[in-house]
């Protein structure tokens, strides 16, 4: 079958994205990381709660201290340029009162807004995403979800503190792939990296007690040696399951 050429190019972009070990001299341009870091935010994210954020760090002494946050990886010393990828668990209080608000401004200009959008943010996500102190209400919500679901489907997280950290995680890491494919679709390159130091990360950034830091994305020009080995997956039918 003949693809369209946006699913060709997608294909290349995809394709040509390696884990860059090594970048060139060359800076990356402001306007294209800030292009990049704006598609990364239209990432799909659960419940449109946005629990991302990502911190570009520019200054020189704390680029050399995250620099060393990053276990000194040749990749992060050599990057034109570093971001830091961070996860909250807690912001979503906040993203969904704006949520609300811009609703609200949507409805006030003519648009319709279906009941079940309101009801969505204004009851169920504060029920769904407040977990409580010491996990009580996380508690109480895992017997009164193993009853109801006996009977029907229902969702089952998340339930915890730590079902929090798997979420914003997730939508994390999917706004992550976005920068890195928004970056070769621009002809530069990146290495994500979890082989950093993530408590001396959040200190650098003073980063509050919810933070995560699922990876920092180095970024740069690659070299040609940045890439130690040609593509390697293993067996297909291990992973893709049609059923
Ligand atoms: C969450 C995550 C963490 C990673 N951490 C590192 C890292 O610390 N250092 C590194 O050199 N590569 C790191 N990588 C890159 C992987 O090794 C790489 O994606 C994998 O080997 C596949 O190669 P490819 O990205 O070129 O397809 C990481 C990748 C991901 C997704």
């Amino acid at each position: 079958m003949e693809f369209s050429e946006d699913a060709a190019a997608f294909q290349r972009i995809v394709e040509s994205r390696r884990s860059i070990r090594l970048f060139e001299k060359d800076p990356v341009p402001e306007a294209v990381i800030q292009h990049c870091l704006d598609l990364a935010l239209l990432a799909p994210n659960s419940s449109n709660l946005q629990p991302w954020e990502f911190h570009w760090v520019r200054t020189p002494a704390k680029r050399e201290e995250l620099n060393r946050a990053c276990l000194s990886q040749a990749a992060a010393n050599t990057a034109a340029e570093l971001i830091v990828c961070v996860a909250r668990t807690r912001t979503w209080r906040r993203n969904c009162a704006d949520m609300i608000r811009q609703i609200e401004e949507l409805r006030a200009k003519g648009t319709r807004i279906p009941k079940a959008t309101t009801d969505y943010y204004y009851k169920l996500v504060p029920f769904a995403y407040t977990q409580g102190p010491l996990s009580l209400l996380g508690f109480l919500k895992r017997i009164g979800t193993f009853f109801y679901g006996l009977a029907r489907p229902t969702t089952r997280e998340p339930l915890s503190h730590t079902d929090m950290k798997i979420w914003a995680i997730k939508s994390t890491a999917l706004a992550c792939e976005n920068l890195m494919l928004a970056f070769r679709a621009h002809d530069f390159d990146t290495c994500p990296m979890e082989g950093i130091d993530s408590r001396r990360v959040r200190k650098l950034l003073q980063l509050p007690g919810d933070a995560l830091v699922p990876m920092v994305l180095a970024v740069g020009k690659r070299r040609p040696a940045g890439v130690t080995l040609p593509r390697i997956r293993a067996e297909r039918s291990w992973f893709v399951k049609i059923v």
